[in-house]
């Protein structure tokens, strides 16, 4: 059995080694960690020529970060052999020959050759850096999500994941806006700001990558919250970015061109639609929290008594409700609304978003009104919140 272990080891080797040399080699996986509580959970490996010679570039794929290592072709390979040894259990490797699929499970492995995914060796250049829409680091060291060395701090990976997924929904989102191509001025108000993160990675990206002449502020019932922000922002020279202490509900919202809300608790998510709606915003972007009001109206009406029987699935059907709902409100009113996850349940649960474009032209709000009133009546709903606002 050991000897067949080790057959199919050194054979995996020798198919990497020789992909690379004759140039079919197109990039190694090593997954499933030995050790499940690893903080390496995978490693991928490709090849990379560095001032002009061969190298074995590594990405070490940890919960929280991604480290990049590059080594010469021979000190590489003994890398990988001794991360196959000893530290996991699954290999892929792709050339443009064929693919490899290798196993172990305790003292048994196999190792089997499949057609090749890839028919041709990628460009072997360097791979490009990767795109980052936000330039500041000093910001993510003060709000405690980058160290002093630029790097994401243990517990922050997530947070960093979001704030990147975040920006990268806003890219998408001003593509072709007039208000970029036009080069405006624009106002931005993020109601419940919350530590600030999203806030000052959306100031960073319109100011230095999009180079507009954007103010945005932060809306914050918390003091505590406000006064880090402020001097965070003062500190880094954010000199449009500006948080208010306030209450979504009672803010007065002036002219403004985007509204974001994100995670803003139960009902101030509707507080916040409400007023980019009265304010006009071009674009409203939310990402709701907690779903308490609907939860509690919502009654067992016919039909539907084996849906919301049991709690978890009564808070995920209110859920899907609330924001259903929330989106034919926006429609009624004159947006243009898209729902989708924003960034993978692995890391956070609270993924949801809900943008509203504003429409050029009036829509005859009769329609929606109509799919309201249907959804309240089947889920015994007297009244959605934000229909009270609007
Ligand atoms: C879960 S945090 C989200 C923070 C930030 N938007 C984010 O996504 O990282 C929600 C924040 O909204 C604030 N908040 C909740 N309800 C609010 C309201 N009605 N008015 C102003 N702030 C509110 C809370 O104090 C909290 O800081």
């Amino acid at each position: 059995m050991y000897l067949c272990l080790m057959s199919n080891e050194i054979q995996l080797l020798q198919h990497v080694n020789s992909s690379i040399q004759e140039d079919t080699f197109v990039r190694l996986t090593l997954s499933k960690p030995i050790d499940s509580k690893d903080m390496l959970k995978k490693v991928i490996i490709s090849l990379a020529t560095i001032k002009r010679q061969s190298q074995l570039s590594f990405v070490y794929r940890h919960k929280t970060n991604d480290v990049t290592k590059n080594q010469q072709v021979q000190d590489g390979l003994s890398t990988i052999e001794d991360l196959l040894n000893n530290k996991f259990e699954i290999a892929n490797l792709f050339t443009t020959a064929s693919d490899y699929a290798y196993e172990r499970s305790g003292a048994k492995s196999r190792l089997k050759q499949k057609e090749a995914t890839f028919k041709s060796a990628p460009n072997r250049g360097h791979d490009k850096e990767k795109r980052h829409l936000i330039q500041g680091v000093e910001y993510l060291q003060l709000l405690g999500v980058l160290d002093k060395n630029g790097r994401v701090l243990k517990d922050k990976g997530d947070k960093f994941k979001q704030i990147n997924k975040f920006v990268e929904v806003i890219e998408s989102l001003l593509k072709n806006h007039e208000m970029v191509s036009n080069k405006d001025s624009i106002k931005v108000v993020d109601m419940g700001s919350g530590k600030g993160y999203l806030t000052f990675a959306l100031y960073d990206y319109l100011t230095n990558q999009l180079k507009l002449d954007a103010s945005v502020s932060g809306v914050e019932v918390r003091q505590d919250l406000i006064d880090k922000c402020n001097s965070i922002a003062k500190e880094v020279g954010f000199d449009k970015l500006q948080f208010e202490l306030g209450y979504i509900g009672d803010y007065q919202l002036n002219k403004t061109n985007i509204l974001i809300a994100l995670h803003a608790c139960d009902t101030a998510t509707d507080d916040a639609i409400a007023k980019g709606m009265a304010a006009n915003a071009e674009l409203i972007i939310c990402a709701p929290c907690c779903h308490k009001q609907i939860r509690k109206s919502m009654t067992e009406s016919d039909g539907l008594d084996s849906l919301l029987q049991h709690g978890i699935l009564k808070e995920r059907q209110a859920e899907i409700v609330t924001d259903a709902i929330r989106a034919l409100i926006m429609e009624a009113n004159g947006y243009k609304t898209k729902v989708f996850e924003f960034i993978s349940t692995e890391h956070t649960g609270k993924n949801l978003m809900i943008v509203g474009q504003r429409k050029k032209q009036a829509t005859d709000p009769q329609k929606y009104l109509g799919e309201i009133d249907k959804l309240k009546k089947q889920f015994g709903i007297p009244q959605h919140y934000l229909e009270s606002l609007v």
